[in-house]
């Protein structure tokens, strides 16, 4: 085999390692980041948020429906949780990154998890 052939395969099975360990980590997170939401400790967002997809029929109904989040920009999303009063001055939705509720990874395992809803 020609040694470019073997340079262009080592390119391609390294680029593939790293899709394949993105898309773990990534999981790992999204799976944090349930978990952060459905506590009663840390986010309890349910308080306040219906989501869709799941069935939860003691969900809050002061916030709305959380629906269609995966289209939403990743920004909007850590902002809204770190400090929702950047979008909405008059916003019932604490801020959890501003009064440390949930630390920065927390907050970017939420996003993460919320940006698979559909
Ligand atoms: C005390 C009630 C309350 C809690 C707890 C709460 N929220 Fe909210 N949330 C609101 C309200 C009210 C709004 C609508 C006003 C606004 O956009 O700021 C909102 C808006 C949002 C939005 C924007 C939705 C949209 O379609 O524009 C997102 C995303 C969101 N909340 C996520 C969360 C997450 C994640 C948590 C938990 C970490 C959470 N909220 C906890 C009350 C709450």
């Amino acid at each position: 085999m020609k040694m470019s052939k073997i340079l262009l395969m080592a390119a391609v099975i390294s680029s593939l390692f790293s899709v394949s360990s993105f898309a773990q980590s990534n999981a790992k997170l999204v799976k944090e980041g349930k978990k952060i939401f459905l506590s009663k400790k840390l986010g309890n967002c349910l308080a306040c948020h219906n989501i869709a997809g799941m069935k939860v029929p003691q969900a809050g109904a002061l916030g709305p429906k959380l629906a269609h989040l995966s289209s939403y920009p990743t920004s909007f999303l850590y902002n809204k949780i770190y400090n929702p009063y950047t979008t909405n001055p008059v916003s019932q939705m604490p801020p959890f990154g501003k009064n440390a509720i949930l630390s920065n990874q927390q907050i970017k395992a939420v996003v993460a998890f919320l940006k698979t809803i559909k």
